[in-house]
């Protein structure tokens, strides 16, 4: 630990180190675009070599040059540490502020090769998901964090550390922005080029601040979306028991499907076109049986539906080949979706149906044209048989992967007599309206002593605290409690820590304060052996402007706004975060949306107390007073409850035009 903090404390080194290899068993990113002339290379290698004393540049000019021309980024590799980087007990990083440890515990679990997707080039996940743009940034950015003190302010422009600020004890210790583009230059190809001169990261939606933990949050989230829409269909259910959701995509976030509708205890079909794919899902124990054969497999769906046995089952072969024969045999399915990767349809997204799966891969490297064609006429075939089955009654909704964009552009019959989709979102359908409208979204929290027992006690606690919730909360919203309160006495169980210890639960302001307030108790009194680190994802209530997906349901025009996400972080900056962050492009795509979110220690002082009610009650009801203006009925329920639990809180309530009086208008 002694060098680990020394390493920490030297930031870059002051003399040139050994030449690093690259380690050929974890992933790499894909190379990047060449989209620099040669006055662009050179000014990305200059800006590179700022970070470095002048006798060091003769051999890393060559050097950088050299990555550019191989990865299309400069990396830096050279400067990777020799430590492990992965989360500690936060006392295990050099610091003068508490606050400033705990972001090194956050950022390094971040990095950590068990967790990142490509570590060495500092992606987290999603393909560009960035903590750091090179390791210059990373060195510089430990070194300071492990120097700073509580009257400081780290300030980060996309991953570069720009320096330490003095500030007060109650400012954020980091402001990260992401991305952050004049809105004319915030095309795909604007972060190709600026991202290859080193001016600009994609920060994802918690990349970039530190917030990642791992499957467990997309696993959570997909459980609670199938949960609910169980529900939409059949008001009486409880859960997903006694039907079938058929869906395709065994893949980073897809795999967590047939995991998450076993928990909500259902029965899930999923077909996955990608052998590997489906056996290491397989081998993982996140999905339970594999058939080739299309007539067992339906046979052993059919039989578990009328035992409501919870099981999950993997075709492998192409979707379309499944929704056919499901046609076909004239079988009712209650609901359906899919997640392939058609966010990304022309190379390797989406695979077409009637060949195989190297074959396929072959006519996509050879015959990109062809290829285009088939995956075109596949996506016909793919709504039409989606079409038959909701004609039958099944219920169908996009999962923010483009399916619906993908089937329009490819001539599918997907549109309605008015132009719009046949279908909906799941968020426009069940997380806008029955999570995020009441105020329900991913409260995380990370035990920053790393250890699993605290994990079991905060566990125990945010449980009791939802059950006191419960016995008096209103009946709009018993059903999300329930499933949180299921959802975390069977966390344990589940097991899906990897790397910090970590818990993500859905909870609305209410509840996310009073948990926090419990934890802070909890570590004053001793019962928590260490501090605790609060967060959530940014695909929330009110840190997310993305009109396709988390404001989806916003119908007042203002989905194409981001002053939410804006004032989101800038509001949390001044009621107490610890740190705060705000991106430019999410799972969407860059230009496609703005993102924020925040971190915010718990170290059991009367300090903390103070900030986490302040904080967390902005942090949700921002969002809601927002959804509540674009006269959403279910958030103006909840910031009616918000005002009679805060007398200080005043929000502009609208008003509702006549539908008859405004369409008799002439206009
Ligand atoms: N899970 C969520 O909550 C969520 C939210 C928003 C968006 N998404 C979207 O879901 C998509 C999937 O994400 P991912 O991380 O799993 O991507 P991924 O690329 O890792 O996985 C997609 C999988 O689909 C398989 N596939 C492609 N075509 C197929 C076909 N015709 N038949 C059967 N299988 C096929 C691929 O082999 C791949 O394994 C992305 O577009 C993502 O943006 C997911």
């Amino acid at each position: 630990m002694k060098d680990i903090k020394k390493a920490i404390l030297r930031g870059i080194p002051s003399e040139i180190p050994a030449k690093r290899t690259l380690n050929k068993n974890i992933s790499h990113a894909p190379k990047r675009k060449d989209i620099l002339n040669k006055e662009e290379k050179q000014l990305a290698i200059r800006n590179a070599l700022r970070y470095f004393p002048e006798h060091m540049h003769a051999v890393l000019a060559p050097e950088f040059a050299e990555e550019l021309k191989t990865y299309g980024r400069i990396y830096m590799y050279r400067f990777m540490p020799d430590y492990e980087i992965k989360a500690r007990h936060m006392e295990d990083f050099p610091h003068n502020s508490k606050q400033a440890a705990a972001i090194q515990m956050m950022l390094s679990n971040n990095l950590d090769a068990a967790i990142a997707q490509h570590p060495e080039e500092l992606i987290t996940y999603g393909g560009n998901g960035a903590v750091f743009q090179n390791w210059a940034q990373y060195l510089l950015c430990m070194q300071y964090l492990a120097e700073m003190n509580d009257e400081q302010t780290l300030v980060l422009y996309s991953g570069h550390p720009m320096g330490l600020f003095p500030s007060h004890k109650d400012a954020p210790r980091v402001v990260v922005t992401n991305g952050m583009m004049i809105p004319n230059y915030s095309k795909a190809d604007d972060w190709e080029k600026f991202n290859a001169l080193g001016v600009t990261q994609y920060g994802q939606m918690t990349a970039g601040s530190f917030m990642y933990i791992g499957p467990q949050g997309i696993v959570h989230g997909t459980t609670i979306t199938v949960l609910n829409a169980a529900r939409k269909i059949d008001p009486k259910a409880e859960d997903l028991s006694g039907k079938i959701f058929i869906t395709a995509g065994l893949g980073g976030m897809s795999g967590a499907q047939p995991k998450a509708a076993v928990i909500a205890k259902g029965v899930c079909i999923v077909a996955e076109v990608n052998p590997r794919a489906t056996y290491k899902r397989h081998e993982q124990g996140w999905v339970d049986e594999v058939y080739k054969d299309l007539d067992e497999l339906l046979d052993r769906a059919i039989e578990a539906r009328t035992k409501k046995e919870a099981v999950s089952i993997a075709y492998d072969g192409n979707i379309v080949d499944l929704w056919e024969r499901v046609v076909d045999r004239n079988i009712y399915i209650e609901i359906g979706s899919d997640q392939t990767s058609l966010h990304n349809p022309w190379a390797g997204g989406y695979y077409p149906v009637g060949m195989s799966y190297e074959a396929a891969n072959e006519m996509m490297a050879n015959n990109p044209e062809q290829f285009k064609k088939e995956v075109q006429k596949t996506l016909v075939r793919h709504t039409n048989a989606i079409n038959t089955l909701s004609k039958r009654g099944m219920y169908f909704f996009d999962y923010g992967n483009a399916f619906l964009l993908e089937a329009s552009r490819a001539g599918a019959n997907i549109l309605n007599e008015k132009g719009d989709f046949k279908y909906s979102s799941y968020v426009q359908d069940i997380m806008g309206p029955m999570c995020f409208d009441y105020g329900f979204g991913p409260f995380r929290w990370v035990c920053a002593s790393n250890d699993a027992k605290d994990l079991a006690i905060t566990d125990k606690i945010a449980c009791e605290v939802l059950e006191e919730i419960m016995l008096n909360c209103p009946a709009d919203i018993k059903l999300q409690m329930s499933d949180n309160i299921n959802w975390i006495k069977a966390a344990g169980e589940n097991k899906m820590v990897v790397g910090s210890q970590a818990r993500i639960l859905y909870a609305d302001a209410q509840g996310r304060i009073k948990i926090a307030e419990a934890f802070n108790n909890a570590i004053a009194s001793g019962e928590l052996s260490a501090p605790v680190v609060l967060g959530r994802d940014h695909h929330d209530v009110s840190g997310t402007d993305s009109p396709y997906r988390e404001t989806s349901n916003i119908y007042d025009g203002s989905q194409f706004t981001a002053d939410m996400a804006i004032q989101n972080v800038i509001g949390d900056s001044f009621r107490g975060a610890t740190w705060v962050s705000i991106h430019n492009g999410g799972g969407v795509g860059w230009g496609e949306v703005i993102n924020g979110g925040f971190g915010l220690l718990l170290d059991g002082t009367a300090d903390a107390d103070r900030r986490l009610k302040s904080m967390l009650f902005w942090d949700v009801n921002n969002g809601i007073s927002r959804r509540s203006w674009a006269r959403n009925k279910e958030a103006n329920f909840a910031i009616k409850r918000a005002m009679q639990m805060n007398p200080n809180l005043k929000v502009t309530m609208p008003n509702t035009a006549d539908d008859s009086l405004i369409e008799s208008l002439d206009l």
